[in-house]
């Protein structure tokens, strides 16, 4: 019975260093400080660390919207090339698939890389948005689908809802972008987030996965590695 106890609770000391945590990104197609955190800071951590974040990407930042039959209408923080940027991201966002050919191409890395790709191609501002360009690049092969969703009303709702889903975390919103761990704003790991990213994601994760553990300071990643040390220790002396 003890044996079975203990057990379990080996089990339980491994699942639970599989955490996860949502971490919700509102930023903007044409924003400089956008396209710098998610370049610098989300791409390579997410990369890093994809069974430790669930990422919602929000692009609508500090646009607003109104309807006008059913028509929605939207002004856009850079100006109307960057609603249209906009849309292309929420149309991405709900069309990639996930690559049946390549099963390491799911819908979540083929969605990172596009993503990392338009951020970094529209900063290069050569006229068109690079939608395509990228498409191309990742390897999307329905771009049709996506700029055909941008150009008509399914982009429009869609990018209505990630107005309203901005709306439920701060409105106004305060800067873009904004990084809110589980959808909740806080102002700590807001700073944290734009300067270290990967640190900002460590104290956030509850025990901190082995990627953490050559930050400094990570004493969760050293309580875990200590819990699962005595468990072990425990049961090996019991067999
Ligand atoms: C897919 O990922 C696995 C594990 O990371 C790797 O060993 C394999 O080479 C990858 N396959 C392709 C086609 O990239
Ligand atoms: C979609 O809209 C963009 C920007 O307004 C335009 O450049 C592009 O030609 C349009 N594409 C289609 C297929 O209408």
């Amino acid at each position: 019975m003890l044996k079975y106890i203990l057990l379990v609770s080996l089990f339980v000391a491994f699942s639970h260093a599989q955490s996860k945590v949502p971490v919700y990104v509102y930023y903007e197609s044409l924003c400089p400080d956008s396209a710098k955190f998610i370049n610098q800071q989300l791409y390579p951590v997410a990369k890093q660390f994809k069974d430790n974040l669930d990422l919602k990407l929000i692009p609508f930042g500090k646009s607003s919207y109104r309807t006008q039959g059913s028509d929605v209408l939207f002004e856009c923080h850079h100006g109307p090339n960057e609603c249209h940027g906009n849309k292309v991201h929420a149309c991405a966002l709900y069309h990639i698939q996930g690559n049946s050919f390549q099963p390491n191409n799911t819908k979540e890395v083929l969605t990172l890389e596009y993503v990392n790709c338009l951020m970094e191609r529209a900063q290069l501002k050569s006229g068109e948005f690079p939608g395509k360009v990228c498409a191309d690049m990742v390897e999307i092969h329905n771009w049709e689908t996506i700029e055909q969703c941008a150009n008509n009303t399914e982009g429009s709702g869609l990018l209505k809802n990630y107005g309203d889903e901005t709306a439920k975390l701060q409105q106004p919103l305060k800067s873009v972008p904004t990084i809110a761990f589980r959808q909740s704003f806080d102002s700590d790991n807001q700073k944290l987030s734009l300067e270290n990213f990967r640190a900002a994601l460590c104290k956030n994760l509850s025990p901190s996965p082995v990627q953490c553990r050559n930050l400094p300071g990570s004493a969760p990643a050293i309580a875990s590695v200590g819990l699962v040390t005595i468990v072990s220790v425990i049961l090996t002396r019991l067999f």
